[in-house]
Parts: structure tokens; C-alpha cells; sequence
């Protein structure tokens, strides 16, 4: 076994055990990555967040395969799978909803493979916050509009790192995504308006997105809390709220596909705009732009 100290722990020993982290994707079985679902044909055994990964992703599974489901069960309980894991040699898949680098219980679950020498890798997944703004039909960073995300979420049974403030962070007013954020919903207002947002700042809600049941509305920020109880949202939702939102017909557009903007890829004031012989492909450096390349 090695264990690299900027990263996961390798196998020496393929029958050694190991935990595959799997973003599964919003909800909608066909958005899990095709990595994640060979993941998942993979695994002896699969943790299932049956709350927030629908069944119909699990047909990715094998019929043989043993099935934990994590939303009965502690972090503890888990952590034993692990250790079995590590001893009768393996290969976990522990579904994590969207992907895993966000509000996930990644954090502890990666010290505990650390702390016994299990190997470990995490295949990303699709986040809620992809699925919504594809929902929406919209950009969540508009040029000259918003562009920074701040993604958070507000303190109720959880608290924040002082340094966090809800306040603070919207005093900001870019756009900003909510997580786990819907239980006290006129607080979260009072905040957001307290931080500096209008109160006709336009806000979405998208509950359980990319689900059968999804349901995607639009408010303004003095209207979320009212939005929210009529259509009775009360978990699994959410919340983008700024300018970004607003920004439909208006003409705004990214520097980068101007035709007075160079780049590596396209160069400006060059004969030749791409070397002979290479078949297309750019120079490693380009003085002509700090930037990077087209999206
Ligand atoms: C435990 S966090 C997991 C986030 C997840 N890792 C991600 O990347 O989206 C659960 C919260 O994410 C958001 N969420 C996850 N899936 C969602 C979906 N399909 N629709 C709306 N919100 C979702 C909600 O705010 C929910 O309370």
C-alpha cells in the first residue's frame, strides 16, 4: 500500500479492497457519468442515498450486489462497511447525490479510508446546481452582469465558520446558490435583503430538479418565503437568487469569441494563424492573451 500525501491512497494489491466515491447526478438516471455507472456495475457492495439518488440509477448495479442504504444508517455504520471492505477485499461504491465535492459527508469519509489505508477515488458527478441552471435555460455567470458564484448555504442546525455570514457573503450581490436552505425561509430572506439584495432581486427554486417530480418557479426575493409555502417546498430544494437571473434578451457578450479578442487558439495580427505541419494545434504559450482558452 502507498499512501501519496496530496492524494487518495493507491492499491499495491487490487484484492486489497477500495471505495469508489460516485457523483450519481441530480436525480435523473441518465445523468450519472458513464464512469460513475461502470463504478457501479463494478461494486460488491453500493451505499445508497435512497432520499436523494432515485431507484432506476441503482439498475446500474448488479443484481448480486449488496445494498446499504445510507439514509438509516450513521457515518459509523458506514465506516464499518469500509474496514470490511479492507479486509474481505472489496470494492465499495458509495453513491453520493450530484457530486461529491459538495455538501456530501465526503470530508469524513475520505479521513476514514485515510485512517485505515483503504484505497479510495471519486468519479464527479453532475451537481444540482448544473441541473438547475440547464432547467432554467440560463447561464449562471453573464458577462458584465455577474461573475462570481458564491455557493453556500444558511446556518439552522448546522452552524457556519464565523467568517461565512449569510449577511456578508450577499453583501456581494452576485449570484448565489442556496443549499439545504429551505426550512426557515423568511429568515433566509431577511438576510439575503439585509446583506444589500434588492427585494425585487429575481430569485429560482428548483425542487428535487431533473426528477419526475421536478418543480422549477421563479419569485422575487420578497416573494420566496410566500412561493415556498404555497408550493409546500420544505426540503430537497434549490435556491439561486441575482442579477444573473434577470438577464434575457439584454445584449451581453464573453470577450472571448470577439473577433478583436486573441487567443492561443485564435490569433490576432498573425499571417499564419495556426503553425504548418502540426495540424491545428496551438503553441504551448501565447503572448497574446493571459487568458485561457475558449470555452
Ligand atoms: C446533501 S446536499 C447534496 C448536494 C449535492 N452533492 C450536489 O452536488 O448537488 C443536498 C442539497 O442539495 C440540493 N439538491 C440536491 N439535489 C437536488 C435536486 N435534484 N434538486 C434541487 N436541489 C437539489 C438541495 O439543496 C439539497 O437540500
Amino acid at each position: 500500500m502507498s499512501a501519496a500525501p496530496d492524494g487518495p491512497p493507491q492499491p499495491d494489491d487490487a484484492r486489497g479492497g477500495r471505495v469508489v466515491f460516485v457523483g450519481a447526478g441530480p436525480g435523473a438516471a441518465d445523468l450519472i457519468t458513464l464512469r460513475g455507472a461502470r463504478a457501479l456495475e463494478e461494486a460488491d457492495v453500493v451505499v445508497w442515498p435512497r432520499s436523494l439518488v432515485p431507484p432506476e440509477v441503482m439498475e446500474h448495479a448488479r443484481e448480486d450486489a449488496e445494498v446499504l442504504t445510507s439514509d438509516d444508517h450513521t457515518l459509523e455504520d458506514v465506516i464499518q462497511l469500509f474496514a470490511r471492505a479492507k479486509r474481505e477485499g472489496l470494492t465499495v461504491c458509495r453513491l453520493q447525490s450530484g457530486d461529491p465535492a459538495i455538501y456530501a459527508t465526503l470530508h469524513e469519509q475520505i479521513n476514514a479510508c485515510r485512517r485505515m489505508d483503504l484505497p479510495y477515488e471519486i468519479v464527479p458527478g453532475v451537481g444540482s446546481l448544473s441541473a438547475m441552471a440547464a432547467a432554467l435555460g440560463q447561464e449562471l455567470t453573464v458577462p458584465e452582469v455577474a461573475q462570481s458564484l458564491i455557493l453556500t448555504r444558511r446556518a439552522v442546525r448546522v452552524p457556519m465558520p464565523e467568517n461565512e455570514r449569510l449577511q456578508e457573503l450577499a453583501g456581494h450581490g452576485t449570484t448565489m446558490a442556496l443549499y439545504l436552505s429551505v426550512r426557515r425561509p423568511r429568515e433566509l430572506v431577511a438576510d439575503l435583503l439585509a446583506g444589500g439584495y434588492a427585494p425585487d432581486s429575481p430569485v429560482a427554486i428548483g425542487y428535487r430538479v431533473s426528477w419526475p417530480d421536478e418543480v422549477v418557479l421563479r419569485c422575487r426575493l420578497d416573494e420566496l418565503a410566500a412561493t415556498l409555502k404555497e408550493h409546500r417546498i420544505t426540503t430537497q430544494a434549490l435556491i439561486i437568487l441575482g442579477p444573473a437571473l434577470a438577464s434575457g434578451e439584454e445584449e451581453r457578450r464573453s470577450h472571448v469569441y470577439r473577433p478583436n479578442y486573441g487567443h492561443r487558439y485564435r490569433r490576432l495580427g498573425s499571417p499564419k494563424r495556426y503553425r504548418e505541419g502540426d495540424g491545428g494545434a496551438a503553441p504551448a504559450t501565447d503572448a497574446t492573451t493571459g487568458d485561457g482558452a475558449p470555452a
